[in-house]
């Protein structure tokens, strides 16, 4: 199986190779988005030392994870030098020989690193124009040692990740009106699995027929997302798509599968997709943040109640991942599979 960086590069490809054509056409469904944006975010008032702020500012995150699922997040104090040189770096890891590459082609989920195309090509009916690398680099950092400074560079940023991650999972508990450390305790974020996922989109002749990475929604208790100048994730809204256009410099983040478990539903883990485009490659950088891959994670007691039963079965993180990458992606998301 060949990458899509190499099909693109190879051949001198003037239009889509019929295996990855897609037969929803992305355009189709676009054609009434609205206008509004996602919600933003600002951390440093998330982390103010004036009261007033900081419960102003966590009213605003449950709203947007209520109601959205995604937002950027402002002020929150990761470098413009360090995101700049994950995405160069990053590059440079999808630049380097086929050969050099395949040396990470892992073959099962757990793998800690693994590089590959589409989305799992055992079970794609059609490919997708995206090739990846994946890492887990939490509770054991893992990375490729090549290109130079990659795996460093990558080792402070993710660092940095888990900081944001977990005041935005603190300020979540109390917007639930839970203690501040209660996602942290129940769902042992101490030793919580991040995944590193940094896709790449060439350049695609005629993106409109192809799906860089089709609808679905993310494993996990939230996503931090940050990508390279170019466009291309959308998100469903209220049944629309909306293309998303994060600020300069901003995080998007957004709820995962297992923060919709937890909640029971309160905080929705919302369908996206990646698109292409004709321009240039478009590399984007996401880490998952999820429990401890052993713990079995179910709708918290506090948030149910005779008038809210649970509407999910407790199910383990690592088989609940299991599911969601063996079967193909087909645009529901992956919780339709443990609803009650
Ligand atoms: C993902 C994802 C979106 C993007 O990797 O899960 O949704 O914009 N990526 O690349
Ligand atoms: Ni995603």
């Amino acid at each position: 199986m060949s990458s899509v960086k190499e099909l693109v590069e190879s051949k001198c490809l003037s239009s889509v190779p019929s295996n990855y054509i897609c037969l929803e056409n992305p355009e189709d469904s676009i054609l009434n988005y609205e206008t509004d944006n996602i919600p933003t975010i600002d951390f440093s008032q998330l982390t103010s030392s004036n009261p007033s702020v900081r419960s102003k500012a966590i009213k605003q995150l449950g709203d947007a994870c209520r109601d959205w699922g995604f937002f950027m997040l402002i002020n929150h104090g990761v470098s413009e030098i360090l995101r700049d040189e994950v995405i160069r770096t990053s590059q440079g890891f999808f630049d380097l020989t086929e050969k050099e590459k395949m040396e990470h082609a892992g073959r099962n989920l757990f793998d800690p690193i693994r590089y590959g195309t589409s989305f799992n090509v055992t079970v794609d009916k059609t490919l997708f124009w995206r090739d990846y690398l994946k890492c887990h680099v939490h509770p054991h950092f893992n990375a490729p040692s090549k290109p130079p400074g990659f795996s460093q560079t990558l080792e402070e940023y993710i660092t940095k990740g888990r900081e944001l991650v977990e005041e935005l999972l603190e300020g979540i508990s109390l917007s639930l009106g839970l203690e501040e450390n209660y996602i942290h305790k129940r769902m042992n974020v101490d030793l919580g699995s991040q995944l590193l996922v940094i896709n790449c989109y060439p350049p695609c002749p005629n993106p409109e027929l192809v799906m860089g990475l089709p609808a679905h929604t993310d494993h996990g208790l939230l996503t931090l997302l940050m990508q390279n100048e170019l466009g291309g994730l959308q998100i469903q809204h209220n049944g629309k798509w909306i293309p998303v256009h994060p600020l300069p410099n901003s995080f998007l983040i957004n709820t995962g599968d297992h923060m919709e478990i937890l909640t029971n539903g309160k905080y929705k883990s919302v369908v996206h997709r990646a698109v292409a485009n004709t321009k240039a490659t478009r590399i984007s950088v996401g880490t998952a943040h999820g429990p401890k891959l052993d713990t079995i994670v179910g709708p918290a007691p506090e948030l149910v109640g005779d008038d809210n039963t649970a509407s999910y079965r407790a199910i383990k993180y690592s088989d609940y991942i299991e599911l969601q990458q063996n079967h193909e992606l087909d645009g529901k998301s992956c919780l339709d599979r443990i609803r009650i």
